[in-house]
């Protein structure tokens, strides 16, 4: 079955240009693995494509992108700095690299993977200056950041005068991240939720069970679909082609403000996170 991608909404973005409100993501996506990955999903329908320096991907992407032949104007790439490139020397190099890479001369959307306040001085500011730079010079259409928290938001706002179009960050029915949704909200930036079905841990959750069976859905496509109405950004990541479809299915039923309310409430504060705290992570790969 394929979905028509007409299917997938979009969302203006504060800097006017339109994101695909669904895509599809490659963490932990084996570089081997990537190529028939992604060419699966775009013919499944996807056509917002997420992936980071960081994943060791992009190669692959820009493979798949190649043989799908796809006209370039309908895909949305995201792509995003690795965290040991915040120097503006090293942001401009691996950028020009990642582009190199994806085979592509401009991705949609770079962002800040991750704002490391322990590494560099606490200073993300200059590297968020250098991905303006970026944007300026044509290379990216939209510059954004992921896994900022409040503080760090209005940082770089102040200091640099230029919101992010996005902020990627981790939400799940676990762990609603409502803090950092709010100030996103408050400066206009539209919210990317990551890991959107907890790498899979939703699937076995017993009150998203019970309104998927009455929705007649399975509990990842009510939990996409809840991500959706709450207005997120969402790009679950499958190797198989079958949940890639399930995954892509989430435009052809409601929840009700109940259900939205009542998986918001399965909320388990910081112990719901499935990734690290932003506030203390500071790793740098190799
Ligand atoms: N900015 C950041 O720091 C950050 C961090 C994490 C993720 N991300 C982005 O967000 C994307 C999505 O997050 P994620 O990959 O961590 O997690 P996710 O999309 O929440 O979950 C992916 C996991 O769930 C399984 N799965 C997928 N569909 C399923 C279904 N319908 N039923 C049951 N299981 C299913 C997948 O297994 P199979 O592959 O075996 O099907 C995989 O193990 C990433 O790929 C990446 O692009 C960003």
């Amino acid at each position: 079955m394929t979905v028509s991608t007409k299917t997938v909404p979009t969302i203006t973005l504060n800097d006017g240009t339109e994101i695909p409100q669904l895509g599809f993501g490659v963490f932990l996506v084996p570089p081997e693995e990537t190529q028939r990955t992604v060419e699966e999903a775009l013919a499944v329908g996807y056509r917002h494509l997420d992936t980071a320096q960081m994943y060791g991907n992009e190669a692959e992407v820009g493979a798949a992108i190649r043989a799908a032949g796809i006209p370039r104007d309908e895909l949305y790439v995201t792509t995003k700095l690795n965290n040991g490139h915040h120097l503006p020397d090293d942001a401009r190099r691996s950028f020009a690299e990642s582009l190199e890479k994806l085979g592509l001369d401009r991705v949609d959307l770079f962002l800040i993977h991750w704002p490391l306040p322990t590494r560099y001085d606490g200073d993300f500011v200059s590297t968020w200056r250098t991905l303006v730079e970026l944007r300026d010079g044509g290379g990216t259409t939209s510059v954004g950041v992921s896994n900022f928290e409040p503080d760090h938001l209005g940082r770089i706002i102040d200091d640099v005068g230029v919101v992010p179009a996005v902020n990627q960050i981790e939400v799940n029915p676990y762990f609603t991240n409502e803090a950092a949704r709010a100030a996103d909200a408050r400066h206009g930036i539209a919210t990317e939720a990551w890991s959107p079905i907890a790498r899979g841990a939703v699937v076995g959750d017993e009150t998203i069970e019970a309104i998927a069976d009455r929705v007649g859905r399975t509990p990842a496509q009510v939990t996409l679909r809840w991500h959706l109405q709450r207005g997120d950004i969402v790009f679950p990541k499958s190797m198989h082609r079958e949940r890639m479809e399930e995954n892509f299915a989430l435009f052809d039923f409601e929840l009700t403000d109940d259900d939205v309310a009542t998986i918001a409430g399965l909320d388990r504060g910081e112990s719901g996170r499935t990734g690290p705290n932003p506030n203390t992570f500071d790793r740098i790969p190799r």
